[in-house]
Order: C-alpha cells, then sequence, then structure tokens
C-alpha cells in the first residue's frame, strides 16, 4: 500500500502544477481564470490567449501526467503507477498550487491513458480509440466539452473489457466521473444550445 499512498501523492503534487495559469502568467501577463469559462486548462487557454498557449498547455498537462506515472513506475511498478496517473488528474482539477481550483481533467486523462499505454499495458488503442472518438464528436459539433465527455465514457468501457485488472477499471471509471463532474457547467450549456463552440481554433492568434 506504501507504493500506492506515495504515488497518489506524487501525482496529486505533479498533477497540481497549473501551467494554463504559468503560461498565461509568464508569457501573456493575462490570468486565464479571469477570461473565458475562467477554467484552468487547455481549450479556454486557447480561448484566451491563442492557439499556441492552448498547445503548450496541453503539452504539459500530459507530460505532467506521463512524469507522475513515469516515476511511479520506476520507483515500484506499472500496476501501481496507474494511482500516480489518476491522483495527477484529481491535482489538475484541485490544484493545491491554485486555490483548489483548476481544470476539467481532459488532457490529464489523455496523459492517464497515455501512461497506461505506455508503462502498464502496451496497448496503444488504449490512448488512441478514446482520442478517434473525441475527434470525431469535436469536428462533428464543435465542442470541446462534449468531445471530453465522450471521450471519457469510452476510455471507461474500452478499458473495462479489454483487461481483467479491477485497480485499472476502478481509476478508469473514477477518471469518467470526474471528467463528467468536472462539466457540469458545460453540460448544462450543452442542453440548453448555449455552449461555446472552438471557433479559437480557427483563429490565427
Ligand atoms: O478543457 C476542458 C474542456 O472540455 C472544456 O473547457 O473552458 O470550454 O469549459 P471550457
Amino acid at each position: 500500500y506504501i507504493g500506492i499512498i506515495v504515488s497518489s501523492i506524487i501525482g496529486y503534487l505533479l498533477g497540481s502544477i497549473p501551467f494554463a495559469l504559468v503560461i498565461g502568467k509568464v508569457f501573456y501577463g493575462t490570468d486565464v481564470r479571469e477570461h473565458g469559462s475562467g477554467n484552468l486548462g487547455g481549450s479556454n487557454a486557447g480561448r484566451v490567449l491563442g492557439k499556441k498557449a492552448a498547445i503548450s498547455v496541453i503539452a504539459l498537462d500530459v507530460l505532467k501526467v506521463v512524469a507522475a506515472s513515469g516515476i511511479s513506475a520506476l520507483l515500484f511498478d506499472p500496476m501501481v503507477s496507474i494511482w500516480a496517473g489518476l491522483f495527477a488528474a484529481v491535482g489538475h482539477c484541485y490544484p493545491i498550487f491554485a486555490g483548489f481550483r483548476g481544470g476539467k481533467a481532459v488532457a490529464t486523462m489523455f496523459g492517464f491513458l497515455l501512461s497506461c499505454a505506455i508503462f502498464t499495458f502496451q496497448d496503444p488503442w488504449m490512448l488512441l480509440i478514446p482520442l478517434a472518438v473525441f475527434v470525431v464528436i469535436l469536428v462533428i459539433f464543435q465542442m470541446v466539452s462534449l468531445a471530453s465527455i465522450f471521450a471519457s465514457i469510452t476510455q471507461a468501457i474500452y478499458i473495462y473489457f479489454i483487461t481483467s485488472a479491477e485497480s485499472i477499471h476502478v481509476a478508469s471509471i473514477l477518471l469518467a466521473v470526474l471528467v463528467i463532474f468536472r462539466h457540469r457547467s458545460n453540460i448544462k450549456r450543452i442542453i440548453d444550445g448555449n455552449e461555446n463552440k472552438v471557433s479559437w481554433l480557427r483563429k490565427n492568434k
């Protein structure tokens, strides 16, 4: 159990690094929490600061999860590293370094899937199938939130059927619950028909 506890702490601390806030403040002098949806994530960084910022934030948010999982896999074992990944997503949503108000666990979910695909299961489809669902929904409906919700459900279902390892079932279902819970305001907007669309993706900022 010590491995799970230490991995969860490493994950939580690394996941708590609020890259949307850091990139916004350091390179643009802007606090993204005060603009757009106020969310500390790649989408809002894109909306407020532009495409380059979005790509940087997403890449760093994915990497912090891979780093946490990689450290845990090295220190303990690949099965234990799943908890580092899950808690990195929790840290991202409730960051100790940013007043516990973070993001919505989308890039970090993909970081979790990438980490599981590399360190634990050597199965690229674990990442690629949810990513494909994300892209298809995004292209059709132009809403990152809707694409994220569908991707989170897809990964939980895929992982449930592809492996019998119970710890990853639990982690991936918790991750889907976290993603959906963090998108409550988006879900309300989707139902009301006024969710933000990704027009910022087409702008050349
Ligand atoms: O990045 C999370 C995304 O799914 C929604 O973000 O800022 O549109 O609420 P946002």
